[in-house]
């Protein structure tokens, strides 16, 4: 696992935006596994100026999103599908046949689930996830004692998770769905590339227990150190209670792969 640490959350999206363009340039038809969140819609600002400004090409990428919730149509301005087509790709050229959710309105559930994770099979696997974290130490929707090695399936949602999302889903936690499906942390190690993305004082000291403590199903973020392949790009204000802070400096100050991404960082 890297660590790298950006001055702010603009910074941060910026490199996160930067390491996925590179991703895509070198194989056009990358299998991109995508996040939904506040965290990522500064990522999809920049990739959608990418696109716009340099031409950023995505129409031969596939993508699968973690995770959506149960009983949302993916028509309400809620659902994880109604945000990616706000964020994301009604501001770039994926091609509309290759973008994947799950779906939380599934007659069966657990086939769609299985579904899903055949989709992923049939892609050839996942080359580059994005992540976030959220305030319980999830990974997608793993909440708290999910199992290390789950794969797709239905979770209910923490207390923690639902006050966190319900100024995005109309502000009354009582009308939120209360469950989801989501990738599992099996699925998620599977990628070939974890990139997750942390910024803000409030995701201090969960960064820090997922970088730097003890690997537990309580923080399923922290599974992610078993990954060969994790960069973990945060800003100043989440770093602040980590303790390495000096030595993920020094790797972004001087590691020859983290040159060309120097030069063009505020
Ligand atoms: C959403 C997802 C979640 C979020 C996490 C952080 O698809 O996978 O794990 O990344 O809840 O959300 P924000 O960025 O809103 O704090």
């Amino acid at each position: 696992m890297e660590v790298i640490i950006r001055p702010d959350a603009n910074a941060a999206a910026r490199l996160a935006a930067r390491l996925i363009a590179r991703a895509v340039e070198v194989k056009p038809e990358l299998v991109l596994g995508l996040a939904t969140g506040r965290t990522m819609e500064r990522v999809y600002d920049e990739l959608a100026a990418l696109h716009e400004r340099s031409r950023l090409d995505f129409s031969r990428c596939t993508t699968f999103n973690l995770d959506e919730y149960i009983g949302l149509p993916r028509t309400s301005p809620y659902s994880y599908h109604a945000y990616m087509q706000r964020h994301l790709f009604n501001r770039v050229n994926f091609s509309p046949a290759r973008t994947h959710l799950p779906d939380g309105m599934a007659a069966d559930l657990d086939a769609e689930c299985r579904h899903y994770e055949q989709l992923i099979r049939d892609a050839g696997g996942i080359d580059l996830q994005l992540l976030g974290i959220g305030s319980d130490g999830h990974i997608g929707f793993n909440e708290p004692l999910s199992a290390l090695r789950s794969r797709t399936r239905q979770k209910a949602l923490t207390p923690s998770t639902l006050a966190a999302n319900a100024p995005y889903c109309g502000g009354d936690v009582t009308q939120m769905p209360r469950r989801a499906i989501t990738m599992g942390v099996g699925t998620i190690l599977e990628a070939r590339h974890c990139l997750m993305l942390v910024t803000g004082a409030s995701k201090a000291d969960i960064l820090a227990r997922a970088v730097e403590g003890p690997i537990t199903a309580m923080v399923t973020a922290t599974a992610l150190q078993l990954h060969p392949h994790c960069q973990v790009i945060v800003d100043e204000e989440a770093a602040v209670s980590l303790q390495g802070k000096a030595y993920y400096r020094w790797i972004f100050e001087n590691e020859p792969e983290w040159a060309p991404y120097r030069a063009a960082q505020a």
